[in-house]
């Protein structure tokens, strides 16, 4: 897998194809894998790559401090400045549109397009800083497999649960690969996060909002209220899909994606 020392630490991507790119970021507590098949499905003409955000999967960081959204943000400016990329489509799942906000607001320029992936641009309320406050204490004392239980069923769709439990499984097995101090960095670092709406009425850019209908954690009208404030942005509510909409329902989330790619090519 390719890897640079970037910033303080040695960050690893994966990166697929040639031609536009599309920088996809995962969402928490995840790593790039979470993108599989949406790299190995990408139409001809894009360059899909896909970093272990700081932290996660194999970008490991021994640092003490909180994993914050601005953090991440500078590293994938300085991932494509690495790779000398101008300008990508980024695409961000849940915490990885976080960073997608962040890094439109540290440098637009970078930025051609978005695909905003079960996510939102507010900050937490006290209520959710409290909470993620209380799972770095509990994943720092108990381990990431403490929370991996209680997550799952909020992130997949019930029928995904129930008609394919293959897919529950390596999700949970890709957060129980996580590092556990990396994992209470992360949920830190998102109750830190800036609110990003103040943003959204100034972006230029092509943008979806795509996420799963059934979304427990980002509910649709939250995705509804995001579009409505982004000039020209389209929506995509996806049936049979909650909060990883792109793994409850693949097909009709690489349609949507794939849609929307097709309207935003250069080359
Ligand atoms: C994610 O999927 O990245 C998380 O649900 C984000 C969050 O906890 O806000």
């Amino acid at each position: 897998m390719p890897h640079a020392r970037l910033n303080d630490i040695d960050l690893h991507w994966g990166e697929r194809g040639t031609g536009d790119v599309l920088l996809f970021l995962h969402g928490f507590p995840f790593d790039r894998r979470l993108w599989d098949r949406e790299i190995a499905t990408l139409p001809a003409g894009w360059r899909a790559i896909a970093p272990d955000l700081r932290g996660f999967g194999a970008s490991r960081d021994t640092g003490s401090a909180p994993l914050t959204m601005a953090r991440h943000a500078r590293d994938m400016i300085a991932l494509l400045d690495h790779l000398q990329i101008a300008r990508a489509l980024v695409c961000g799942l849940s915490m990885g549109g976080y960073v997608a906000f962040e890094l439109l607001r540290a440098a637009p320029d970078r930025v051609r397009g978005l695909v905003l992936c079960d996510t939102r641009a507010e900050a937490d309320a006290e209520a959710a800083r409290v909470g993620r406050r209380e799972t770095a204490e509990r994943v720092r004392r108990e381990g990431v497999e403490a929370v991996v239980d209680t997550l799952l069923p909020k992130l997949l769709a019930e029928s995904t649960m129930q008609e394919r439990p293959e897919v529950g499984e390596r999700l949970a097995a890709i957060m129980a690969s996580q590092s556990a101090d990396a994992v209470a960095r992360a949920s830190l670092g998102m109750a830190e996060r800036q609110d990003a709406r103040t943003l959204l009425a100034d972006i230029a850019v092509p943008t979806l909002v795509v996420a799963g209908a059934q979304d427990a954690l980002i509910p649709p009208d939250v995705q509804r209220a995001l579009a409505a404030a982004i000039p020209g942005a389209r929506l995509a509510l996806l049936p049979d899909a909650g909060h990883v909409a792109n793994l409850d329902n693949p097909a009709a989330f690489g349609a949507a994606v794939h849609g929307f790619l097709a309207t935003v090519r250069t080359t």
